[in-house]
């Protein structure tokens, strides 16, 4: 196995987007930044030196950080943020795992432009006929402002973030969108040639239906897991998600393109109103001029929960010989219930109207730690910076509760949890949440509309459920997943829409050390202290 290495410059980038100038913050001045590739059992070294202004953080969306937990980079959970001029060294190990991940900041609304690809190449070929070439699809969300500002700004009303004014296809909005064509993502292809997309949603804030004109798909991963071969004519992604697709270029030779847009699921009669630029990209087929007009592929409608759920529903993992098999033992049972209500305006928020928005699960609003990171607190004993009461059901209280609240599992524990989707808020009605967890993969072994009772039990997928790191939760709906808790550390599990992080739609498994005493070993030398 080898040693990868890479120096990621965060700092401003000069961009011209929707006809207007804005420095952005990027990694080596590049939007997506740049790919990572390595293959099954290398170690990577990332060297991430801050250029910006801002304290941040860097994850390795989906890496399982086996044993090296400090190196996750979740701001605040597993680490304090990098100061501006400062520099961290993330050493981790990329092993027992292949397909396609992502790296994005892990604090504030910085991973609107500091994102990119992490490509692990399997080290014993595909389990599918090998393509002739890779395409990565970067899915992206774009504001006419500083990042930064928006998220305060959202602080500051209560309501969260501002929505967007365009997605992106591979850092551009394409050219249904003003001033886009000339920035617009254009691949070639080879007729009759098979192309692996590697497809990853590194939207802020919203789920979003992809189609490439006159082309369908064969998905045979997800989250980086095999998947049996899936045909489909849309990918369906929820931010954090990635889809790996084969597409075969055996269109009549042209121009066609790519699309995504939103997919928005609220039970109120009338949903604020959403991002719904549609971000184009083109495939072009070899020898075909530039100019050539380009098919547009038809979009399920915004609300279109039955193709959603099609999608999301009916992938099954592949299971080879040697893979993990679901865990028929359960330790720690859980019901973890979240969504989004109203509270009055605090004192401080000057631009609040009326009631702010809070996001809750178990009705604990998560608040971040802000002298020392949760895993510092664990590794070194520091009291009072974490309670260890996360309750394992909903509790019955009229209002969610801001606090820093974990959940203790053992080593090794079967940790099995029904993920509800509630709506607490008549006003605010339930949405789709991504809910994504740090450290693991796990099954998803049923997902569902409504309310789970104890009876789906019986419709559980023990045999072969996909294997992912983030699951779409339909609104009022429910998904229940089962992990192996085998990694200790402080382990974030969180909606991936970053507008409803703030509002506190997070909380964390504390998972202890097992028989040996070291299993996680000391922090790095270079690791950011806070303040
Ligand atoms: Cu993709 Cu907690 O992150």
């Amino acid at each position: 196995a080898a040693v990868v290495e890479h120096t990621f410059n965060v700092g401003g980038m000069e961009i011209s987007q929707l006809c207007m100038n804005s420095v952005i913050y990027t990694v080596n001045q590049q939007l997506p930044g740049p790919t990572i590739e390595v293959s099954e059992g290398d170690t990577l070294v990332v060297h991430v030196v801050n250029g910006a202004p801002y304290p941040m953080s860097m994850h390795w969306h989906g890496i399982f950080q086996l044993q090296s937990g400090w190196a996750d980079g979740a701001h605040m959970i597993t680490q304090c943020p990098i100061p501006p001029s400062g520099k961290f060294t993330y050493v981790f190990n990329v092993t027992g795992q292949e397909g396609t991940l992502w790296w994005h900041a892990h604090s504030s609304m910085l991973r609107a432009t500091i994102y990119g690809a992490l490509i692990i190449k399997p080290r014993g070929g595909y389990p599918f006929p090998a393509p002739y070439a890779e395409i990565p699809i970067l899915l992206g969300e774009w504001w006419n402002r500083n990042v930064d500002d928006v998220e305060t700004d959202g602080l500051l009303t209560g309501l969260g973030p501002a929505m967007s004014d365009a997605f992106t296809i591979n850092g551009s909005p394409g050219d249904q969108t003003p001033c886009g064509g000339a920035g617009i993502f254009q691949v070639e292809v080879e007729p009759g040639k098979t192309y692996l997309l590697r497809i990853i949603n590194a939207a802020v804030n919203a789920e979003l239906f992809f189609r490439v004109a006159g082309h369908t798909f064969t998905v045979v991963a997800v989250d980086a897991s095999y998947t049996n071969p899936h045909p489909t004519d849309v990918v369906v992604i929820a931010p954090g998600q990635t889809v790996d697709a084969l597409m075969s270029a055996s269109a009549a030779p042209g121009r066609y393109y790519m699309a995504a847009r939103a997919f928005e699921s609220k039970t109120v009669a009338n949903p604020p109103p959403f991002d719904n630029a549609t971000a184009t990209a083109v495939l072009r087929y070899r020898g075909v001029p530039d100019a050539a007009p380009a098919a547009m592929p038809a979009l399920p409608p915004y609300t279109d929960v039955v193709t959603a759920a099609r999608f999301y529903w009916s992938m099954t993992g592949l299971v080879r010989p040697g893979d993990p098999v679901v865990p028929t033992r359960v330790d720690h049972s859980m019901v973890v219930a979240f969504g989004l209500e109203q509270a009055p305006c605090a004192p401080d928020q000057t631009k609040c109207q009326g009631f702010a928005v809070v996001a809750s699960m178990n009705r604990y609003s998560f608040r971040f730690p802000e002298e020392v990171s949760l895993l510092e607190a664990l590794f070194r004993g520091v009291p009072g910076v974490y309670s260890e009461d996360f309750p394992r059901s909903p509790p019955a209280v009229a209002a969610a509760r801001r606090a820093t609240s974990v959940r203790k599992v053992n080593f090794n524990d079967v940790v099995e949890v029904v993920l509800q989707n509630e709506a607490y808020s008549s006003v605010l009605g339930a949405e789709n949440h991504p809910i994504h967890l740090h450290g693991f993969n796990f099954f998803v072994l049923a997902q569902g509309l409504g309310r789970f009772d104890r009876g789906m039990k019986s419709t559980y997928n023990l045999v072969n459920p996909q294997v992912r790191n983030t699951v779409a939760v339909p609104a009022g709906g429910w998904a229940v997943i089962r992990f192996t808790a085998n990694n200790p550390g402080m382990w974030f599990m969180h909606c991936h829409l970053d507008a409803h992080l703030p509002l506190g739609l997070a909380m964390v498994f504390e998972v202890l050390n097992g028989p040996a005493p070291n299993l996680l070993p000391p922090p790095p030398a270079d690791f950011p202290k806070c303040h």
